[in-house]
């Protein structure tokens, strides 16, 4: 079997973009956490999935809730991508701004795309639930280079 470490090592060499998947706590505030395992599921209707581990705060936030935002960060947000790959007790300051969206998500200033997801199915594997997400609302912000990841590190598309 593959182990843990060389799975995560060879899934390392897949550069991908960086989102914030925003929710909503018990209380009603805003929660977030970095993401990289967001993608389209389909175009019509319009899908999205996003991959969450079951140890994460935000695992039980999105199954409460039943919806999550995405915001996909810009190469000038790296700091927002490290603030929110954090426990929320690690998390020092407030690095950024946010508004509420129609559907009441949580979208982070100066993201250069957001969708607005209503959570339509789950399915459990391994240790993470795929949440499938019907993409009820969009915005696109100011067009900017997207933050990356790569070899666990962020990058943009300057340094690549
Ligand atoms: C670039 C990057 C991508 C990540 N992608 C995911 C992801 O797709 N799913 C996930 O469950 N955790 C992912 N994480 C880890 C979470 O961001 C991290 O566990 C976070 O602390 C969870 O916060 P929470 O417990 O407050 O929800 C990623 C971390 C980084 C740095």
């Amino acid at each position: 079997m593959v182990s843990k470490d060389d799975f995560r090592g060879g899934m390392a060499r897949f550069a991908t973009g960086v989102t914030i998947v925003t929710t909503l706590d018990h209380q009603g505030n805003l929660h977030g956490m970095t993401a990289n395992s967001f993608t389209s599921v389909s175009l019509t209707p319009p899908l999205a999935l996003v991959c969450v581990d079951f140890r994460t705060h935000t695992h039980n936030y999105i199954k409460a809730l039943g919806a999550f935002g995405v915001n996909i960060l810009s190469q000038e947000q790296e700091e927002i991508g490290g603030y929110f790959a954090r426990k929320p007790q690690d998390r020092m300051g407030t690095p950024f701004q946010h508004h509420l969206s129609e559907m009441g998500l949580p979208v982070i200033q100066g993201s250069i795309a957001y969708f607005g997801c209503r959570v339509v199915d789950a399915h459990v594997h391994g240790d993470h639930t795929i949440y499938i997400g019907s993409v009820d609302e969009m915005a696109l912000g100011n067009k900017a280079n997207p933050l990356l990841y790569y070899e666990s590190r962020f990058t943009n598309l300057g340094q690549a």
